[in-house]
């Protein structure tokens, strides 16, 4: 078969691999239908995660179809059309159990092209596959669902459910790429009074627009605080998502909050930000950090099944699944192309 394969920083080639077997008995081998590229492979390409090495598969978001399963699968049946979620679920480990299986200690968790072999191929193993794949809704396509492999699910544990989003909050969103209008789209089925969406990019603050902020403020030419205080009597938002993974955007998503309100981290970050203790320790405020857990993909499967949220629209490029070089090289340009997220499909 074939496969983008990384051959470390700056190094990626579509070249044939060995097509994968089952190796444990709760594995899946699923031929991938339509996938997609994260921001966090653009990370790794970079050369941020040493943890890649060199041969692996990339990618940990697919929808595809069951070609083969192993003896101990029970749910799964070959020739189901499934979404992979980008964690999976032993199911037994204390922290799956608990329904944190992001922090997974029997072999789950993020470990699609990061520790083994990902999704940008024609064919991908699939370890426990009971727990870590989802039936297709029926009538729905690949792309209806292909967003709550990673960037949907993320958005909204880590940012809008973990912020505890409620009725009439100002919502302050720092950042606006994929993961920021994901929470957007989370946070508006929590009815806040306003959204607030802060990015650097013009291109990102109309996409955030058009998925449901009531306010943009490109904070190159505006101070995000001013807005935010003059919508909150000079209190500050009850809810700020930092969704870029620097520095600047923890400092401002806490410089935002209200005494009392609640801070939630989603982005990677690669230095140390600082926290204003001396300032912030009368504050009353919660700050939350997180790796999706991916809980609330049925949840999510729901709201795409019954038009409450439409995963689709991320989509603005779409590609055939021999085209990575040209699909990486959209994506990694998003400022110019205005690439939300890119699809790349296998010839029907
Ligand atoms: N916690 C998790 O489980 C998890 C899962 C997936 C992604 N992430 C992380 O979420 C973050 C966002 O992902 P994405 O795909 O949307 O990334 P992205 O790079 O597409 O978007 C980031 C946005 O932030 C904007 N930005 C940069 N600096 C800024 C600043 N100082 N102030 C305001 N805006 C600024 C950029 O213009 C861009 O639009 C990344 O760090 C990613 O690695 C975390
Ligand atoms: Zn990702
Ligand atoms: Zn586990």
């Amino acid at each position: 078969m074939r496969a983008l394969v990384y051959h470390g920083p700056g190094a990626k080639a579509w070249e044939d691999v060995p097509k994968p077997a089952i190796t444990a008995d709760t594995d899946a081998i699923v031929r991938v239908d339509t996938t997609t590229i994260c921001g966090t492979d653009l990370h790794i390409l970079k050369g941020d995660v040493p943890i890649v090495s060199d041969g692996r598969i990339l990618g940990h978001e697919a929808v595809g179809t069951v070609e083969e399963v192993g003896g101990g699968v029970r749910t799964v049946k070959v020739g189901d059309r499934v979404l992979v979620s980008c964690v999976s679920v032993c199911g037994s480990c204390r922290y799956c159990r608990e329904g944190h299986a992001g922090q997974c200690l029997g072999g789950g968790g993020w470990i699609f092209g990061y520790k083994i072999d990902g999704t940008q191929a024609e064919y991908v193993r699939v370890p426990f596959a009971d727990t870590s794949t989802y039936a297709m809704p029926p009538g729905a396509e690949d792309e209806d669902i292909l967003m709550l492999a990673d960037i949907l699910p993320t958005g909204y544990e880590v940012g809008v459910l973990n912020g505890g989003v409620r009725p009439g909050d100002v919502v302050a969103v720092v950042g606006s790429g994929p993961v920021g209008l994901s929470a957007i789209t989370g946070a508006r089925l929590f009815s806040p009074s306003h959204i607030v969406a802060i990015d650097l990019a013009d291109s990102r603050l109309e996409a955030a627009k058009q998925f449901g902020a009531d306010i943009t403020v490109n904070n190159a030419r505006q101070n995000p605080g001013e807005v935010i205080a003059s919508l909150t009597g000079g209190l500050g938002a009850d809810v700020a998502i930092e969704a870029v993974g620097v520095p600047a955007s923890f400092e401002l998503a806490v410089a935002l909050s209200r005494p009392g309100g609640r801070i939630a981290n989603i982005g990677v970050h690669g230095e140390p930000a600082t926290l204003h203790l001396e300032e912030q320790w009368i504050r009353n405020i919660t700050i939350t950090t997180g790796l999706v857990d991916a809980y609330s993909t049925p949840t999510l499967l729901r709201l795409v099944t019954g038009h409450q949220i439409d995963a689709k629209r991320f989509i603005t490029h779409r590609f055939a699944l021999d085209e990575f070089d040209k699909a990486y090289d959209v994506f990694a340009r998003a400022a110019e192309t205005r690439a939300l997220k890119v699809v790349l499909s296998r010839a029907p």
